[in-house]
């Protein structure tokens, strides 16, 4: 038995006992919570490479092999990612009167790194909020050039001034999950049969947060943690902005009565499938964002949605192009699947956010082809 297996064996005994002391079933919110961030075992928790690029292209980045990963985001992509978004948090520094930076979810410190590359003495603080201990010494490899200005904050810190960062953070926030059946709303929850994991259903007055036209089966998402962070980070964000790129849809193409299988997806070895309860622990486990709802959430404690639109108009409004004149023809190439509407241009958004009682500005990212109009 490998490491690794010995490590989905653990995990997966542990949720086993989570969901006998609940009682034989246990919320998908709180199973995909385990499956991601049990300390030690859960995906975001262990060693495994996680991010970088698929294995035919690995290559050495600050030393660490990229081979052997599931998954590439955009800081992984292309340094032209971080670089051109560097241009937005300049203006946000610049706008808000701040000067420090807090990252949610850093990941392997790809995005710090470019960031901070880019912004030099604009940037005094850089704060990086993970809940993976584990990723933590790889961003401090990552940013050693860094290291007199980065910190790492164990929870989301009581104040907060300056621009906060979040690259696909929201997707990896448990959500719950919701089914109707026979025309009856049930929440879809996680039980032991036959010593497996295995879906099981309870009547609930839980609801989507649009009423999902037609009575056929049908199952989604929603997102009371994402929502409530965003909640949370309005309380403490005493000034400044906040930028949240994600890969998701307004509520009404969310909650669209054709997308019948909700948006729960799992990533391992750069390919995606479908079944959250197989190889816990080895694979991450994501949803799509209700941009809706995230902005609502904002809105409701009372931050200013600054602007709402496409990855890729975001970075084309930020400069991408002019950037790219000096890259070589490869590195333009992997920059253009940012913006690549069947890349990653059309799917991810950005949203942004003003601080409390703040003078509303209108960020260089949303100049063109804002869509707030939309959610
Ligand atoms: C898909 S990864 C994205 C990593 C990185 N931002 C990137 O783009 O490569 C999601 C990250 O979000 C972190 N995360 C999830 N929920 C979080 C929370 N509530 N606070 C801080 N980090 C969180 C996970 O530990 C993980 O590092």
């Amino acid at each position: 038995m490998t490491n690794r297996s010995i490590l989905t064996n653990t995990l997966q005994t542990l949720i086993a006992k989570a969901i006998d002391d609940a009682g034989g079933w246990l919320g998908f919110d709180a199973f995909m919570a385990l499956a991601l961030y049990q300390p030690g075992m859960g995906y975001y928790a262990n060693d495994s490479l996680k991010f970088g690029h698929m294995p035919a292209v690995a290559h050495s980045i600050n030393g660490a092999q990229t081979g052997g990963s599931d998954f590439v985001t955009a800081p992984e992509l292309s340094p032209h990612f971080g670089c051109t978004l560097a241009g937005q948090v300049a203006e946000a520094l610049q706008a808000t009167g701040t000067d420090e930076v807090w990252e949610f979810g850093a990941g392997s410190g790809a995005l710090a790194h470019q960031v901070l590359d880019a912004l030099g003495d604009q940037v005094v603080r850089y704060t990086i909020v993970d809940l993976s201990v584990s990723l933590r010494e790889r961003q401090r490899t990552r940013l050693a050039a860094h290291a007199c200005k980065v910190r790492w904050a164990t929870g989301l810190p009581v104040r907060m001034r300056g621009v906060v960062l979040g690259n696909e953070v929201l997707d990896a926030m448990p959500v719950k999950l919701l089914a109707r059946l026979n025309g009856v709303w049930h929440e879809r929850g996680v039980a032991m049969h036959a010593g497996r994991f295995a879906y099981a259903d309870q009547l609930t007055q839980l609801r989507p947060p649009l009423e999902v036209a037609g009575s056929h089966d049908y199952v989604t998402e929603i997102h009371p943690q994402a929502e409530g962070f965003v909640g949370t980070l309005a309380d403490r964000l005493e000034a400044g902005a906040v930028f949240l790129l994600d890969y998701g849809f307004p509520e009404n193409e969310y909650y669209h009565p054709q997308r019948s299988m909700g948006t729960v997806m799992c990533h391992r070895a750069h390919l995606a499938d479908g079944d959250a309860l197989a190889d816990v622990g080895e694979k991450d486990i994501t949803a799509h964002v209700n941009f809706t709802g995230i902005a609502l959430a904002g809105q409701d404690a009372g931050l200013e949605v600054l602007g709402y639109t496409s990855q890729g108009r975001f970075l084309l409004n930020c400069g991408l192009l002019d950037r790219l004149q000096d890259a070589s023809l490869a590195g333009r190439a992997m920059a253009q699947k940012l913006v690549n509407e069947h890349e990653m241009g059309e799917l991810f958004k950005v949203i942004a956010f003003g601080a409390k009682g703040s003078a509303v500005w209108e960020p260089m990212g949303f100049s063109a082809g804002d869509r707030l109009h939309t959610l």
